[in-house]
């Protein structure tokens, strides 16, 4: 069989991308009321790239509860009134051409932050004052050496939390979205919760792989039982946390292998527990997780991230079989029109051309 090309089509659950080409969540700390309810940056951030040929477009790590936000900034959709600011921004995402998808998430022990906008320090907790709230995590375990308010979950707060990512599908399938990712990369609350260095709890949700699992499971079961099973369902996760006694690559392909099925796309990022990042860098970096799980398992869709920014290093990692989609972050914020750029350089043929059709004299 001839290996896909980036600019192929791709049915993740029968659906359909137009290409290979993913642009992964990307927090913008841009809700200014701090009511969680996406405006006019969000619009035309999305519908820029949507424009610029990516086959699915994933709105940034959006909080299913208040407190589960990284700042006060994030975007939500714990209530309806977010869920309908989302409408038209998925509207006109699939109006473009691409997949409109979101990340949900939960910040647990690293809520309430300031955002990392420039001049300010980087995931600082705000200790005090009205931005300020005590934050949920598994056993009260920071992720980092910065003092932080955190209490560990009772399982009532579990279960609710569980609940929320239900609740924030379903008005996700409202607003639109056609495609919903899970947050468990990073260091955010799921990833605390799979990760031994955060999870040091004794029940059911902590121990052995079955319990640190359990909270991601539960959430994945809630979904599922409100997500509609002709749309994508997704996972973003660290792969690895790059240190020893923590979550490792062996353990995400078990949980790939146990969740397919029910999970149709797995994007391999990787770290965000500890102060300093502890694994490979340079182009492509995280690219042998995508491609480990890929190997591990049957029928999921596997995309890759981090530092591909070249038009012929990413179709390289789609032809070799690496893994089946890419995502291209910040060269994509630097150039909204990557894809398109993208498939002029490769001289794809020309139905492959993402470009939006209004813009088609560029080509000459
Ligand atoms: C990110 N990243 C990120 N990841 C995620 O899972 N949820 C998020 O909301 C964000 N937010 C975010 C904001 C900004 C401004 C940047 C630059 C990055 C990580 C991002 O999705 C991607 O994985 C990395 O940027 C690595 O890919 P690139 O940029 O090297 O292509």
């Amino acid at each position: 069989v001839t290996p896909p090309t980036l600019f192929e089509p791709i049915e993740i659950n029968g659906v359909r991308l137009r290409n290979r080409l993913i642009l992964p969540p990307m927090c913008q700390y841009s809700c200014e009321a701090r009511d969680g309810v996406p405006h006019g940056w969000q619009f035309q951030h999305l519908a820029a790239r949507a424009a610029g040929g990516f086959g699915m477009v994933v709105a940034e790590a959006t909080a299913v509860t208040p407190e589960g936000r990284i700042s006060p900034w994030d975007t939500g959709l714990w209530n309806d009134e977010q869920a309908q600011a989302w409408a038209p921004i998925c509207d006109e995402i699939a109006e473009l051409g691409a997949v409109p998808a979101i990340q949900l998430g939960h910040a647990g022990a690293k809520a309430s932050t300031v955002p990392m906008h420039p001049g300010v320090p980087a995931g600082q907790p705000i200790l005090e004052g009205p931005d300020s709230w005590e934050t949920l995590s598994p056993s009260g375990v920071p992720t980092n050496s910065m003092e932080i308010r955190t209490h560990a979950m009772q399982v009532d707060e579990i279960r609710e939390t569980v609940q929320a990512f239900a609740d924030a599908a379903e008005r996700a399938d409202r607003a639109g979205f056609g495609a919903v990712q899970l947050h468990a990369a990073h260091g955010y609350l799921i990833h605390q919760f799979l990760s031994p260095l955060t999870n040091t709890r004794t029940d059911e949700y902590g121990g052995d792989y079955e319990g640190r699992t359990r909270f991601l499971k539960e959430i994945v079961a809630a979904v599922r039982e409100v997500w509609p099973a002709d749309k994508i369902l997704g996972i973003r996760i660290s792969g690895s946390d790059w240190r020893e006694d923590g979550w490792s690559i062996e353990e995400t392909v078990r949980l790939a292998q146990e969740l397919q099925g029910q999970v149709h796309w797995f994007d391999l990022s990787s770290a965000g527990i500890g102060d300093t990042y502890e694994g490979p860098k340079g182009p492509g970096y995280q690219v042998p997780l995508a491609t480990a799980v890929k190997e591990g398992t049957e029928g999921i869709v596997v995309s890759a991230v981090g530092s591909l920014t070249g038009a012929q290093e990413v179709a390289d990692v789609v032809t070799a079989g690496r893994a089946d989609a890419v995502c291209v972050g910040r060269a994509a914020l630097a150039n909204p029109n990557w894809p398109t750029a993208a498939a002029l350089e490769l001289d794809v043929p020309e139905e492959q051309v993402p470009m939006a059709r209004q813009y088609f004299r560029a080509k000459w």
